[in-house]
């Protein structure tokens, strides 16, 4: 085997092997076309698609909104606790299989309850699923509640009244859906509020939305994490002000590609956001729409930017350091790694 072959094939078992987080991930992009095609049966929805294939050919996006108009589309198949047990279970299973041991994964109650499910229908179904993880993998789970932001500021306050029962339940709070046209601005109060009931906050800004909307999530709604932020480059005083702040950016390379957010991998600037000191990593986003889990993204930067060993272990480190976990379990992890090199 050549050298180059050697360490593609070290660094291909490194991505399997050590331990990782995943903290951008929507729990309703985890619906395989498998799993969607079963429901629709079991439930008699009739969807756009003649079969699993027809649903998998379908997945060609020219940006964010025409993919979430799959994306929301698909979940309509999602109806009783068991549907929501399904679809988390295979997610952490999935997890489990990539060596994920720790996840922070994002709902979207409003497409839900707009459809008239009720929230103890899918936080059940989530609850068991994530309980039968924690018992049977040793995996920890947190959920991050996020807000639709094409919805009004007054829908996103209703979402927190209803969510009351599950606070317990819930780690952070979250903003996703179509960027452009709705900045972090117009959820200032929510997320205060959000912010008194002691949530932690994170905002999809910087995908498709320029960097101005990095700064407001900063300043307006005083966020944990970015996710996304990968137009955060276009500003340098924002660069500076990211790595001074090591503040997060959840980058997530495959849906990027499948976004056209990059149009080419070998173009993804990851890298150089990693080697300029601010604090990224990898994610999967909606895994079963953008062609990968967590495993995957990291094997697309491998197979397509000149990813060395150093950088891939900082961004697997930077997955914890990043985490809502407590320090003390960052820090057993980030030995653990240190032990496995
Ligand atoms: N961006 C915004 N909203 C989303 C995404 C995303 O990548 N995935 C699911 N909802
Ligand atoms: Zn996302």
């Amino acid at each position: 085997m050549s050298e180059s072959k050697a360490i593609q094939s070290r660094l291909e078992s490194l991505i399997q092997a050590l331990p990782k987080t995943e903290l951008h991930l929507h729990i309703e992009g985890s619906l395989e076309p498998q799993l969607m095609w079963d429901l629709a049966q079991k439930h008699g929805v009739s969807l756009a698609y003649s079969s699993v294939d027809d649903i998998k050919d379908a997945y060609q996006f020219e940006d964010l909104q025409s993919f979430l108009d799959l994306y929301y589309q698909g979940a309509s198949v999602l109806l009783d606790e068991d549907d929501f047990y399904q679809l988390m279970w295979a997610y952490l299973c999935k997890c489990n299989e990539q060596h994920v041991v720790h996840t922070e994964i994002m709902f979207d109650p409003q497409t839900h309850t707009e459809r008239g499910i009720e929230f103890s229908v899918f936080m059940k179904g989530f609850e068991r699923a994530i309980k039968q993880a924690e018992n049977e993998f040793g995996m920890s789970v947190y959920l991050i509640m996020s807000f639709l932001r094409h919805l009004s500021e007054d829908s996103a306050f209703a979402c927190l009244a209803q969510a009351k029962p599950y606070y317990n339940m819930i780690k952070a709070l979250g903003l996703d859906s179509s960027e452009l046209g709705n900045p972090p601005s117009k959820f200032e109060r929510v997320f205060k509020q959000g912010k008194e009931l002691g949530f932690l906050i994170v905002a999809h800004a910087g995908e498709e939305g320029p960097a101005d909307y990095v700064w407001e999530a900063i300043r307006l709604l005083d966020v944990d994490r970015i996710d996304h932020g990968v137009r955060s480059s276009e500003d340098p005083s924002l660069m500076e002000y990211l790595k001074t702040h090591q503040i997060p950016l959840t980058v997530c390379p495959l849906s990027n590609l499948k976004l056209c957010v990059v149009n080419d991998m070998a173009q993804h600037n990851i890298l150089d956001l990693l080697d300029m000191d601010l604090m990224v990593m990898v994610n999967s986003d909606d895994p079963s729409y953008f062609g990968g889990y967590l495993n995957e993204n990291y094997l697309a930067l491998l197979h397509n930017l000149p990813l060395t060993e150093k950088a891939l272990v900082k961004l697997v480190k930077n997955s914890f350091s990043a985490s809502f976990l407590p320090k003390e379990t960052k820090r057993e992890w980030i030995a653990k790694i240190d032990s496995l090199l």
